[in-house]
């Protein structure tokens, strides 16, 4: 009897932990995953992870918010002087903007001496510290017989309506706080994120470019990998350890815990951790939207990017300066360039996911037959479809707003001048918002180089034109590609020539004096805005329908996945830019046929890889020579070499860039930075055989830092330990 019960156990808890495996776990499901976590090896217990009333792991992980409040990374504190550790990609955009061709950090690395010398950066960093379930407050008075627009109508204003309450409550502190409510499991519940906002963050440290993002665009979502991806910045803080705007007297903020930073590395096997913020999966994607993604809308998007970027690179590979410029921009354009030309070959391809979708809405209607589900979920199906249909005509146009229109500096001053338009309109002599302008020309124009913004925009005219549906453009831009023949270098060139968004001084000139009717007849103002008003007035009801059918069909198809899991199963939702924990161990994998793929890399590939004044594998001598001599102190692996990057079998995705990586005990390990291109479609499925997260081994970030870098100062700040 006994062991018929502990067979039963045993099965049962096999099954949890295959299901438990997939994940990024949100922090309130810890309790469910303790004991597969510490089957894996973990010593700790939830608790130590995540408490609500002491301090624990969690306030050492950060999220990074831009000043608008936008996240877009995490970070974690390793220090009790408010030391954040995140990627070299994250920092990126504040490292670019400190740099100039005379000081260029970016291009040298910088460590500053002392915290004088530390630098402002453009960024804010969010410490989670409350997490409640509002789902009654959000859903009062809901119900499934709604439709769906009153539905999200009512949602969104009990969401508002929360929220105010919320921060209400704050009192004094609401200032300093940031409470976003999110839906988890597609809209079946909702929880209060608590974010206390930190406002002066300084940058200290950060490698050369060729160390921090060696291999570039080649290496980027590739292993075996020799990056190190890393930047370090500082936390600051009032008298009282509390928020505050940048003032030179704040002082270094002191955390409830920092991680302690582990020099005894890892070995295949070990347990590995990763907390942080994941922004967005969709693992239940329907398999017709698969088969739209996969076929039209990845590809799409593929050929601009890279259309765009070619253009960015052919100006940055022979000009310090404009390569400075277009830095981020092209990194932040490739990166994603690189991710869906991989999506859309693995979900196009047959036998793969979609197969795998089909299945499982297979056994959904079949279950829904079978248990008289008819009534709640009855159009889940017809309602995908429907959307799907809907998207394969209409789909492109909104994204080409973001990826075409979005990515000319032109255009977005253009949309930017909406607003100054309607109040010329109201009032000709209301000249404050064109001085406001006129304040910000100079920050507006700092990254626009003409020459490369009319090839761009060429570019993008290109592609509106030619790649959506005629009888969906704007009249104006449909108009003016005719008269110039298709010759979209002329159309863009004849744009340049003219219009108030392509010179700085042109610009300035007409805001000294603005008149609503000489900017309403801008051509380019008059392409943008059409394709805007297209956008958001003409075509307005078809989006609303498809989002509305779509987020109906995704709520009720989750909500009868958990409803279809065996009592005590878990599954976690998927990403939503809340902290999450995913946990695994380093792990090696099959790649494909014949070839395995070791967990780690060694400095030796840096040298491999090495070539001198490249564009990618360019790296500083000294790093080189160091190399060459072995002198990698306290820092070198058992086995003699530096370790420079390792795998982990941890289910994480964009926005995790930063994230740490910790061992069994606690410790730091790593920073996660990129995932493998095996499993580049990992937002769509967790393929547990070849999904891996590529992490930078901390050995190697505090060998930058201490040889390279000369700043031992940092690492005695840290707490390292052997464990
Ligand atoms: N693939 C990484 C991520 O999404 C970003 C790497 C940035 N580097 C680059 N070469 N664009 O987290």
């Amino acid at each position: 009897m006994k062991k018929h019960i502990l067979s039963i156990l045993l099965a049962f808890s096999m099954l949890f932990q295959l299901r438990a495996d997939e994940g990024m776990w949100p922090l309130t499901l810890l309790q469910k995953i303790q004991d597969p976590m510490q089957a894996r090896g973990l010593k700790l217990s939830a608790d130590d992870i995540y408490a609500i009333n002491h301090a624990s792991m969690k306030d050492a992980i950060v999220r990074l918010m831009t000043k608008q409040g936008r996240m877009f990374c995490t970070g974690e504190i390793i220090s009790k002087e408010g030391l954040m550790l995140t990627n070299h990609h994250c920092g990126y955009g504040s490292i670019q903007e400190l740099s100039s061709t005379t000081d260029n950090i970016l291009k040298n690395g910088f460590w500053a001496a002392n915290h004088e010398a530390e630098r402002r950066a453009n960024f804010n960093i969010g410490l989670l510290r409350k997490i409640q379930d509002v789902g009654d407050l959000v859903m009062n008075g809901i119900s499934i017989k709604q439709d769906e627009a009153t539905r999200s109508k009512a949602i969104l204003a009990q969401i508002n309506k929360t929220k105010e309450s919320l921060v209400a409550a704050l009192g004094e502190e609401r200032n300093n706080y940031v409470v976003e409510i999110a839906s988890f499991y597609n809209g079946n519940q909702y929880m209060a994120m608590f974010y206390e906002v930190y406002r002066d963050i300084r940058l200290v440290g950060v490698p050369p470019e060729s160390v921090g993002k060696f291999g570039g665009e080649t290496d980027n979502w590739r292993w075996p990998r020799h990056t190190c991806d890393f930047s370090m910045f500082r936390i600051y803080a009032n008298a009282s350890n509390k928020p505050a705007d940048f003032t030179p007297s704040n002082k270094p903020f002191a955390p409830e815990h920092h991680l302690p930073i582990s020099l005894s590395g890892m070995k295949t096997g070990d347990y590995a951790m990763i907390m942080g913020y994941p922004g967005r999966t969709t693992r239940y994607t329907y398999s017709e939207g698969i088969k739209y993604l996969g076929n039209k809308e990845r590809p799409m998007r593929v050929q601009l990017r890279r259309d765009i970027m070619d253009v960015y690179e052919k100006y940055m590979k022979t000009n310090e300066g404009t390569r400075l410029m277009y830095s981020d921009r092209l990194a932040g354009i490739g990166n994603y360039w690189n991710k869906y030309n991989g999506e859309a070959h693995d979900l196009a391809k047959t036998g793969g996911l979609y197969d795998t979708r089909k299945a499982a809405e297979l056994k959904f209607e079949q279950w829904v037959r079978e248990n008289n589900k008819d009534t709640v979920y009855g159009d889940v199906t017809s309602l995908y479809d429907e959307v799907y249909r809907a998207l394969n005509n209409y789909g492109l146009y909104p994204v080409y707003f973001q990826d075409g229109i979005g990515n000319s500096q032109a255009m977005i001053s253009a949309l930017g001048a909406k607003g100054l338009a309607d109040a010329l309109k109201l009032n000709a002599k209301d000249t404050a918002i064109a001085q406001g302008m006129l304040r910000n020309n100079e920050e507006n124009f700092k990254e626009f180089d003409a020459v490369i913004e009319e090839e761009v925009l060429a570019v993008i005219l290109k592609h509106l034109y030619e790649d959506l549906d005629p009888s969906l453009l704007p009249a104006d831009l449909t108009a003016f590609i005719v008269k110039h023949h298709r010759n979209y270098k002329e159309a863009a060139k004849s744009l340049f020539a003219k219009s108030l968004f392509t010179n700085k001084a042109r610009w300035a000139k007409f805001l000294a004096k603005p008149n609503a009717k000489r900017l309403e007849s801008d051509l380019l103002y008059k392409i943008t805005m059409g394709y805007l008003t297209k956008l958001r007035v003409d075509m307005k009801p078809i989006y609303d329908g498809i989002s509305s059918k779509l987020e109906r069909a995704n709520r009720l198809f989750l909500s009868a996945q958990l409803e279809m899991l065996p009592a005590e199963t878990a599954i976690a939702p998927d990403a939503n830019g809340t902290m999450r924990l995913s946990y695994g161990t380093i792990k090696p994998y099959n790649a494909r046929d014949a070839v395995f793929y070791s967990d780690f890399t060694t400095a030796r590939g840096v040298l491999e890889k090495f070539k001198p004044s490249d564009f990618e594998f360019d790296a500083p001598d000294r790093l080189i020579s160091l190399i060459r001599n072995k002198d990698y102190g306290q820092y070198a692996d058992k086995d003699g070499e530096l370790h420079t990057c390792f795998l982990s079998d941890n289910d994480i995705t964009g926005g995790n860039s930063g994230s740490p990586v910790i061992n069994a005990n606690g410790a730091l390990i790593g920073t996660a930075f990129d995932g493998n291109w095996e499993a580049i479609s990992s937002d769509f499925a967790f393929l547990p055989e070849v999904q891996r997260t590529i992490s930078l081994d901390v050995r190697y970030t505090l060998f930058i830092v201490d040889k390279l870098g000369g700043a031992k100062h940092l690492i005695d700040e840290m707490t390292l330990v052997y464990d």
